[in-house]
């Protein structure tokens, strides 16, 4: 008998050790599980931006790839860009969810009476931090929330922005491969985990650069669009061959659109106002005025009629609908030319076939917007949005707070496979955590499994105790044997 006790008490104890270790094991799994998922399967996020690619260029040539991401993911038809529809103001607006007279980027071409410094596309004066500062792009945020950022050329990126550059950035240099740059993303989104970037930006002057020099209609185009669509596939592959096509949520836009020039289109404003009275602060086809000292009401009378296909606004009367008035860096006196139109001084100088930074609600100044990955709704097309609207998509797919901006998630939240619990469009809203898939699993499996084994160590306890004590009862069965277990544990 007392055999059978230690035996039994033995097997007790085995059978408790058995009930812990799941539980303790898979303690441990899932707390080693939750600090990866804190690095590792953070969501990760790469913002793509084909610069001057119009909304309606996927439509032109076969797009395999563009096709790709539309099947497997979302298509936005009508996305509201920031006015006015420049490179600058654009890039900064997709990073900070504001309008440019908000962050600060007004224009390629700025003067800010402020500080008496102009800011130039051309010139060393973009790496200069206060012109970025009234904003907080979103690499900076991600990093003071915890997460890493690489940049490879977006404009802005190589610029130290409230103290910070991204943790991983390339120096803005046009003679690099559209090759090289994803070569180096996909690098820092396949760091070790510690290392790995959460939130990837990448730039490429296509189709921007041939839209300007050869126009958006002529037929040569075509094949400037059909290589953006090899070199997107070339960043799917990639993706694909790094293991990260199905973890990174990828998101492929462009700053604005492009609209056919002609030279038969051109308004020159030595006709109207003498260089005297006037700088010109940004060019064309939406010019800011610096009227001279004493000279801005006879600078605005000169322009004001000037020419049908031109509007003078001076800055208090600019359209409220184009958010571009509350800013220094925006010029007294603004000219904005008709579609297609170009202002110069005189018919002498460059001139391009191509051009953008008309009015943000014409369609031919209008990007492109497709996305897929584990955030995104599959083969889903949109109507419309604001390119405001992003950040605040992007923040909540990286789980980090927006600051303030001029976006609405509640605007693009339909783009999402999970619609956000605590909607909060303009105002920031609490982070979201991530979903805690697992975790709490332990403790119920860990239980499951205990008492599987505790109904397993009584039945081996059973079957010894009938074989040993009563042979001629092995082959009962589990009910008949239940009474002699319950007498045997009174004992
Ligand atoms: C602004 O800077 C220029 C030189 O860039 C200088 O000549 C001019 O006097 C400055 N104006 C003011 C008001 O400080
Ligand atoms: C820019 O990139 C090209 C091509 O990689 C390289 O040859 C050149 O040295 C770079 N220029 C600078 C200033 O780094
Ligand atoms: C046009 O302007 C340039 C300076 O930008 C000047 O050299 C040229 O003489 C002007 N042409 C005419 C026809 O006025
Ligand atoms: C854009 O957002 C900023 C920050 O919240 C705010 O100051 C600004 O007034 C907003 N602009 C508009 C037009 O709502
Ligand atoms: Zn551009």
């Amino acid at each position: 008998m007392l055999s059978y006790i230690l035996r039994g008490g033995l097997s007790l104890l085995v059978c408790l050790w058995a009930l812990l270790l799941p539980q303790v094991s898979l303690h441990r799994l899932s707390h080693h599980g939750r600090s990866d998922h804190s690095v590792r399967d953070r969501p990760k996020l790469l913002l793509v931006s084909f610069d001057g690619f119009r909304w309606d260029y996927i439509d032109r040539v076969p797009m395999p790839n563009f096709r790709t991401i539309m099947d497997e993911g979302v298509k936005v038809e009508y996305v509201e860009n920031a006015y006015i529809t420049k490179t600058f103001p654009n890039h900064y607006s997709l990073v900070t969810g504001l309008y440019a007279e908000t962050h600060g980027i007004v224009a390629n071409e700025m003067y800010d009476p402020v500080l008496n410094q102009s800011f130039s596309m051309e010139t060393d004066s973009i790496y200069d931090s206060q012109w970025w500062e009234e904003a907080v792009p979103l690499w900076v945020t991600v990093q003071k929330s915890g997460g890493r950022s690489g940049a490879a050329m977006w404009p802005g990126s190589d610029v130290k922005i409230h103290g910070m550059f991204p943790n991983q950035y390339l120096q803005y240099n046009a003679s690099v491969s559209f090759e090289s740059r994803v070569g180096r993303i996909i690098e820092w989104l396949s760091a070790p985990k510690e290392e790995a970037v959460d939130f990837g930006v990448l730039y490429w002057e296509e189709p921007d650069e041939s839209g300007h020099n050869l126009g958006p209609q002529s037929s040569l185009m075509d094949v400037v669009i059909a290589g953006i669509d090899e070199k997107l596939g070339f960043l799917l592959n990639e993706l694909k061959k790094a293991g990260l096509y199905e973890k990174v949520n990828l998101i492929v836009t462009s700053d604005h659109g492009m609209a056919q020039l002609s030279t038969d289109k051109i308004i020159e404003l030595d006709e109207y106002v003498s260089r005297d009275l006037y700088t010109w602060v940004d060019k064309s086809p939406v010019v800011g005025i610096l009227p001279k000292e004493g000279k801005l009401d006879e600078v605005y009378s000169l322009l004001a009629d000037a020419n049908p296909n031109m509007v003078a606004y001076k800055k208090e009367d600019i359209p409220e609908h184009l958010h571009y008035q509350h800013n220094v860096r925006i010029m007294p006196i603004l000219l904005e030319s008709k579609e297609g139109w170009t202002i110069m001084q005189n018919r002498t100088g460059p001139f391009m076939l191509g051009n953008h930074g008309y009015d943000n609600t014409l369609r031919s100044m209008q990007p492109v917007f497709v996305a897929r990955g584990p955030a995104f709704r599959q083969n889903y097309v949109k109507t419309s949005m604001r390119s405001v609207d992003l950040y605040p998509l992007m923040c909540h797919i990286l789980s980090i707070r927006p600051l303030p901006n001029n976006g609405s998630l509640l605007n693009v939240q339909d783009l999402l496979i999970l619609e956000p619990t605590t909607p909060a469009p303009i105002t920031p809203h609490p982070p979201i955590t991530p979903k805690a898939n697992g975790y709490s699993y332990a403790p119920v499996v860990g239980s499951f499994l205990g008492v599987v084994m505790v109904l397993g160590f009584l039945v081996v306890y059973v079957i010894l105790v009938t074989l040993k004590q009563r042979p001629v009862l092995k082959h009962r069965s589990w009910e008949m044997s239940q009474p002699l277990l319950q007498e045997d544990l009174h004992l």
